[in-house]
């Protein structure tokens, strides 16, 4: 399945909090008249609330003039989307050609193993999303990896893991999470 951008869902859905689901409609009425409304909705409710919750589905749904199914199917075709809030950090991974010819697979692996989890889903303790991202313009440093905001080559277990026990040490939240979980 491709990514659309950087970054990707679990199995079931979550529902918006309260606030957020006027917020959510908000976006829809704002741009359901534009051609090719849904991937723009999609992707800013996933900008501003940190992933689509399961209650955005019948609402843009309807704005749209789309079944619930085609909505979803569009969600869950792009990994971009996530279907469950993200961890308090995210960390993308990059698997595309020039990564894994110097070692992106093994680092991949190993970033599983240390996290605890697989891509596309979040440690045990809630802290780190684990995505894979296919470029992230770092082709002559690669592994490469982007922590948060932040890119790093030559990212390799030992690093890797400096790079994780940092994050999970500092006491702000990546910058694209900080929005959804004020
Ligand atoms: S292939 Fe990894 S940064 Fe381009």
């Amino acid at each position: 399945m491709p990514d659309i951008a950087p970054h990707a869902p679990g199995a079931a859905g979550a529902p918006a909090a309260p606030d957020a689901a006027a917020r959510i409609a908000g976006i829809v009425a704002a741009r359901q008249h534009m051609p090719g409304a849904l991937l723009p909705i999609l992707h800013e409710i996933q900008d501003t609330q940190g992933f689509i919750p399961d209650t955005a589905v019948p609402l843009i749904a309807r704005a749209l003039n789309l079944s619930r199914a085609e909505v979803h199917g569009v969600i869950t075709f792009y990994h971009h989307f996530r279907q469950q809030p993200a961890g308090r950090h995210v960390v993308q991974v990059c698997r595309a050609e020039a990564c894994q010819a110097v070692g992106a697979e093994a680092l991949a692996a190993h970033a599983q193993r240390a996290l605890g989890c697989s891509f596309h889903e979040t440690s045990p303790d809630g802290q780190v999303t684990l995505e894979p991202v296919y470029c992230l313009g770092q082709c002559a440093c690669g592994p490469a990896v982007m922590v948060g905001e932040q890119l790093h080559g030559y990212v390799d277990a030992a690093r890797f893991d400096t790079l994780v026990r940092a994050l999970r040490a500092s006491t702000t939240t990546s910058p694209a999470n900080a929005e959804a979980q004020a």
